[in-house]
C-alpha cells in the first residue's frame, strides 16, 4: 500500500529523513532539510549512480564499459552561460497573482469548475492540480451544486473575460485573479560588494551548464575519445512558483546528469541506449518495474533543438494511477555546445582522429534529480504488514483500513533495498545493564560499523528494538546474548523475513557481505 502523501511527509519527519527548512521560524516555502536518516539514504542514491555511471559504467552496445568522466563545477557561473544556454530569455513559467491572498500560481496548474447550467450561480471555481476537493467543498456549501453542474477546465484555456467571474484557490471574492505574466524561474544574487545590473548573477538552475562550459577543457586534459560523457551531481536552484507535492518539486534541489558527447550519426542508437539503460538503473535500486513507465515526448512537448525526449516517469501518490517525472533523457543535438561557441567565441569543434574529421558533437543527456529519486524511495519503501504473535513467524500483507487478524499485528517497514537502506545493520546487547554482553556488543559493533553504517540499542525488549530498526528500514539486526559468550554465536535477525539464525561471529562480516553487497 502506498501512503498520502500528507501521511509520508509526516512519517519522514518522525523517523528523522525530512524535515521542513527553517521550521523554528514556520518553515520556507519549497526548501527542505534532510535528517540523520535522509542524508545518508541521499548519499546511498548519490554514491550508486556515481559508481553505476562515473566509476564501473554501464556496458555499451559494443560490449565495452563506456567512458564516463566526473565533474564538479561552480554554482555559480559567468551570467552569459545563462544568455547562451537560453536560461536568461526563456526560463520562464506563466504566472497568476492574486490580489486578495497575495498567492501566486503557476497558470498552466490551475484549473476552474465553469459552471455549464444556470441551476448554480454563474461563479467559477479556481484550483491547483491535484486539489479538487477543496473546490468541490465550495461547489456544495456555496453554489449548492454540485460537480456535474460544471465543467472541468485548465485557467490557460479560458478568455481573460472569464477571469472577473472566477474565484482564486485561497480567496473568498471573484475576479481577484490576474492575467498570466513570465516569470523566470532563476534566483538572483550579486557579486562583490555592491549590487547592480553590472554584477548580477545567478544560481544555476541545472548542473547541465557547468558541464558544457567544461567540455573543452576535459576534452584538452583528459584525452579522451569520442563518445563519451561527463557526469556532474549538485545543487541546483528554480524559484519554483508553485512548489509542492513535498519534495517532489522544491526550490533548492539535486539533480544528477550526465551529458554524452557522441558523434552526430550515432546519436540515435546512444539516445536508446540510455533510456533503456536509465530506467533498469532505477528498477535495479529495488523499485517495482510496474510503479515506473518510459514516455516519449510528443513532438508539440518538445524544446525547438531537440529531436527527442523521453522521461522515466513515477506512479507517485499524487499522480496515481497516472505517473510524473523522475528523469528525463534528452537529444538536445549540438545545440548548447554551438551555442556557447557562437556566446563565448571559443571552438567547440572535435577533432576526431578515428574519423579523421571535426565536428561538433551531439548530446545525449540523461538528466535526473536526486532528491526526487529520494521521494521515489521513501514512497515505494513503505510497508504495511500483519504478523503473526509470539512463535507465529506468519506475515500477511495488510489490508487498508482493516484490523489485523486475531493473533497478528500491524508492523510499518520500510524495505529499502541493502544498497539504499541509510543503516545496514543494528547492534543489540541483550541486556543494558550486563557489562560483559556490552562489552562483547561493542566490540562487535565496532568492527560491523567500519564496514556497514550500524545502529547501536540498547534499550527496550529485542522485540522492540527490532520493530524500531524495521520502522526506518534496516535490513539487518545482530543480538548478542549469553550463548554468544559461551560459544562466539550470535543471532542474525532479517527484516523481511523476520527469520533468525545463529551465526558464528567469525563469519559475520563474510555473511553480512553476502548479504548486503548484493
Ligand atoms: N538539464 C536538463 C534539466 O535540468 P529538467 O527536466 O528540468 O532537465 C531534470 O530537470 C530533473 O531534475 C527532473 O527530471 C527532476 O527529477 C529534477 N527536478 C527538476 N526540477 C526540480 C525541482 N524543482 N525540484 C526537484 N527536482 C527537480
Amino acid at each position: 500500500m502506498q501512503l498520502s502523501l500528507d501521511e509520508l511527509t509526516g512519517l519522514c519527519k518522525r523517523r528523522g529523513f525530512i524535515y521542513q527548512a527553517s521550521e523554528i521560524y514556520g518553515g520556507l516555502n519549497g526548501f527542505w532539510d534532510y535528517g540523520p536518516l535522509g542524508v545518508e539514504l541521499k548519499n546511498n542514491l548519490r554514491d550508486a549512480w556515481w559508481h553505476d555511471m562515473v566509476r564501473c559504467p554501464p556496458i555499451g552496445p559494443d560490449g565495452n564499459p563506456v567512458n564516463i568522466v566526473g565533474l564538479d563545477s561552480s554554482i555559480i557561473q559567468n551570467p552569459k552561460t545563462w544568455e547562451a544556454s537560453g536560461h536568461v530569455g526563456g526560463f520562464n513559467d506563466p504566472m497568476v497573482d492574486c490580489r486578495e491572498s497575495k498567492s501566486r500560481y503557476r497558470a498552466d496548474h490551475l484549473l476552474v469548475y465553469k459552471p455549464n447550467s444556470d441551476t448554480v450561480p454563474p461563479v467559477s471555481y479556481a484550483f491547483m492540480e491535484g486539489d479538487e476537493a477543496s473546490a468541490l467543498k465550495k461547489i456544495k456549501k456555496e453554489a449548492k451544486g454540485s460537480e456535474a453542474n460544471y465543467d472541468k477546465i485548465y485557467l490557460v484555456e479560458l478568455p481573460l473575460e472569464d477571469y472577473a467571474l472566477i474565484k482564486g484557490p485561497d480567496a473568498t471574492e471573484t475576479g481577484t485573479l490576474t492575467e498570466p505574466k513570465d516569470f523566470n524561474l532563476m534566483f538572483e544574487t550579486y557579486i562583490g560588494a555592491t549590487s547592480g545590473h553590472d554584477n548580477k548573477a545567478y544560481l544555476r538552475p541545472e548542473t547541465a551548464q557547468g558541464i558544457f562550459l567544461n567540455y573543452k577543457n576535459v576534452c584538452d586534459t583528459m584525452r579522451v575519445k569520442m563518445p563519451f560523457g561527463i557526469a556532474q551531481i549538485g545543487k541546483s536552484f528554480r524559484n519554483e512558483v508553485t512548489p509542492r507535492n513535498f519534495i517532489f518539486r522544491s526550490r533548492e534541489f539535486e539533480q544528477m546528469e550526465m551529458e554524452w558527447f557522441c558523434p552526430p550519426e550515432e546519436a540515435k542508437i546512444w539516445y536508446d541506449f540510455w533510456v533503456e539503460t536509465r530506467f533498469n538503473w532505477w528498477v535495479s535500486l529495488g523499485i517495482d518495474p510496474d510503479n515506473l513507465i518510459k514516455r516519449e515526448h510528443d513532438s508539440d512537448e518538445l524544446a525547438h533543438y531537440s529531436t527527442a525526449c523521453a522521461d522515466v516517469e513515477y506512479k507517485y501518490p499524487f499522480t496515481a494511477p497516472n505517473y510524473g517525472e523522475l528523469e528525463g533523457i534528452a537529444h538536445r543535438g549540438c545545440y548548447d555546445l554551438s551555442q556557447h561557441q557562437e556566446h563565448a567565441g571559443t571552438k567547440m569543434e572535435f577533432f576526431d582522429q578515428e574519423s579523421n574529421s571535426k565536428y561538433i558533437p551531439h548530446v545525449i543527456e540523461p538528466a535526473s534529480g536526486l532528491t526526487r529519486g529520494v521521494l521515489v524511495l521513501l514512497c515505494e519503501a513503505y510497508k504495511e504488514e500483519w504478523v503473526g504473535k509470539g512463535d507465529n513467524a506468519e506475515i500477511l500483507p495488510a489490508e487498508a483500513g482493516q484490523q489485523a487478524p486475531e493473533g497478528f499485528e500491524k508492523r510499518g517497514v520500510m524495505n529499502f533495498s541493502p544498497r539504499m537502506a541509510p543503516i545496514k545493520t543494528a547492534i543489540f546487547p541483550l541486556l543494558k545493564n550486563r557489562p560483559e554482553l556490552v562489552e562483547k556488543a561493542r566490540g562487535i559493533y565496532n568492527q560491523v560499523n567500519r564496514r556497514y553504517a550500524s545502529a547501536w540499542d540498547v534499550t527496550g525488549a529485542i522485540g522492540r528494538r527490532y520493530r524500531r530498526q524495521d520502522e526506518v528500514g534496516t535490513p539487518y539486526c545482530i543480538t548478542i546474548d549469553f550463548d554468544s559468550l559461551e560459544d562466539g554465536t550470535v543471532t542474525l535477525r532479517d527484516r523481511d523475513t523476520m527469520k533468525q539464525e545463529r551465526v558464528h561471529e567469525s563469519e559475520l562480516m563474510a555473511l553480512l557481505s553476502e548479504k548486503l553487497e548484493e
